[in-house]
């Protein structure tokens, strides 16, 4: 007798809310054992009562430390990674630094999924033919390129949210790219980035950022999506043929209801490029937490 197929097992960061927590319940109503990591666990624990998931995991996205103890937190709880969704992130309103010395931004929207990718992918942790998928990337085009002369932005008045956010977006996208080449054929991990489409998920004011940007976000509120219609346009991306092969860079149509290849922008596929940037990112990342 045939026995039945493995359940997957899906872990979604930065689960607690908006896009992330709208994507745990998808996974978890397609039969995914799906796990959440965020920064306040009470919340997570709320949340994974609500959904009835597999479990949580704490995690702060700002904290290299945290990240790698997350990392091994998951190798010690779960016996693989069928899916990993990276989807934590915050607008910050100022430029500061972390306990690591990293801008804030370029942190949170950036190096902790460069961080976990990379722990994720080399160790192990990810079972053949997993999916990742990073909900944060640009739309496709090639602004915000990375700033290689000042990439924290600590020149005198440098630092611009957009300059900030701009370059971490690139990052991700290239990180995309990098890693399907890098782990993609022999380890059989599909890498995914998706820019989520414009989401009111703000719900607790966590995502709000500078003026402008709040600005810009009650403007854009009439056309906004919830985070069940973005995420209703991800999952297929990690449950369906459509991700089967990664190194693909998706937008989520704000009006329609299928996500979109987009074409990868040149400087992004161009791997001298791109090696440039996995060393750059790379190099903020202490030894200690790699
Ligand atoms: N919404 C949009 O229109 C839009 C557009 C482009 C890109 N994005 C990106 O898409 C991703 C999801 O956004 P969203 O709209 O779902 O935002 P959200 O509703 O504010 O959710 C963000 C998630 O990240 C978590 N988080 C924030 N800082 C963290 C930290 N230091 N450590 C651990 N977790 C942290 C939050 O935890 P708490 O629950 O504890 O707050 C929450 O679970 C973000 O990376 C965002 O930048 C969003």
């Amino acid at each position: 007798m045939a026995s039945a197929p493995q359940q997957k097992i899906a872990l979604v960061v930065g689960g607690s809310n908006g896009i992330g927590r709208a994507i745990a319940a998808k996974l978890t109503a397609a039969n995914v054992v799906t796990y959440i990591a965020g920064r306040n666990l009470a919340k997570c624990q709320g949340v994974a009562q609500e959904l009835g998931l597999g479990g949580v995991f704490e995690v702060d996205v700002a904290s290299q430390e945290s990240v790698h103890r997350l990392v091994r937190a998951v190798q010690e709880r779960l016996t693989r990674v069928d899916i990993l969704v990276l989807s934590a992130g915050a607008n910050v309103d100022a430029r500061s630094t972390t306990a690591d010395g990293v801008e804030l931004q370029f942190a949170v929207t950036h190096l902790w999924r460069f961080q976990l990718t990379a722990a994720a992918a080399a160790g192990g942790l990810l079972a053949p033919g997993a999916r990742v998928l990073s909900v944060s990337g640009s739309s496709g085009v090639d602004l915000g390129l990375v700033d290689f002369a000042d990439p924290m932005l600590a020149r005198p008045n440098a630092w611009s949210f957009f300059k900030a956010q701009g370059q971490a977006h690139k990052l991700n996208d290239v990180l995309c790219i990098q890693a399907q080449r890098r782990w993609g054929a022999d380890a059989n991990i599909q890498f995914h980035a998706a820019y989520p489409g414009q989401v009111a998920s703000n719900s607790d004011g966590s995502i709000e950022g500078p003026l402008l940007v709040q600005i810009l976000n009650r403007v854009t509120s009439p056309i906004k999506l919830k985070p069940e219609a973005s995420a209703a346009q991800l999952v297929p991306i990690l449950l369906e043929p459509l991700g089967a092969e990664g190194g693909k860079l998706w937008s989520v149509s704000q009006f329609g209801d299928t996500v979109t290849e987009l074409k990868v922008p040149a400087k992004v596929a161009d791997d001298d490029y791109g090696k440039k940037c996995w060393d750059l990112s790379n190099s903020f990342i202490n030894e200690k937490w790699k």
